[in-house]
């Protein structure tokens, strides 16, 4: 069970000390401002429940899920949106987190969605920046930690459903 050819890259502690720091920069800059943190799903789920425990202001928490269709690997995939927040997001403040930021289609998609419902703003958390495959120019304003390369495992990130559970970040030698 679970054993694979696997070589880690970010362990537990390296992750809590990073996500504690996300947490007291993002408490700073939302103060006084109507916080929604988006997760998602599914992969952001593990990195969001730790993240939100770290942010000391009031916030709203909600989750969006999407699928990507084509290749991913050029700019032709089309997202899907499979399900959408119940909280209403009209003048609020979008955080959107996610776990892994790769080409960058996810992401244009979502910030513009949440711009078109109306957002007073729309950030971006992602834990990983992985911008070798980059396609779809986008800020990050949080991140956690610029990865260039490889596929990746663990702490909410999966490889066809499995390994979300690992609480380190591996590199998965497919
Ligand atoms: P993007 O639209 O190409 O940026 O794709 C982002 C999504 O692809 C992430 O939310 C992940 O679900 C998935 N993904 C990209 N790279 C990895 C990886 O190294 N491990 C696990 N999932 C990944
Ligand atoms: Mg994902």
């Amino acid at each position: 069970m679970q054993s694979t050819n696997k070589e880690i890259v970010l362990d537990s502690q390296t992750i809590r000390d990073r996500v504690q720091e996300l947490g007291r920069e993002i408490s700073k800059d939302y103060t006084d401002k109507e916080l929604v943190v988006i997760g998602v799903l599914k992969g952001a789920f593990v990195f969001m429940a730790d993240l939100v425990r770290e942010i000391t202001i009031p916030l709203a928490t909600d989750f969006i899920q999407v699928s990507s269709y084509g290749d991913s690997s050029s700019s032709s995939g089309k997202i899907t949106l499979v399900s959408s927040p119940n909280q209403m997001i009209e003048n609020c403040h979008v955080l959107l987190v996610e776990d892994i930021i790769d080409t960058g289609l996810t992401m244009q998609w979502l910030a513009a969605h949440f711009n078109d419902q109306g957002a007073a703003s729309v950030k971006i958390c992602s834990l990983i920046d992985k911008a070798e495959r980059r396609e779809h120019k986008i800020k990050i304003d949080y991140s956690g930690f610029a990865i260039s390369s490889g596929f990746l495992i663990g702490y909410g990130l999966d490889f066809d459903q499995q390994y979300r559970n690992l609480p380190a970040i591996y590199h998965l030698n497919i």
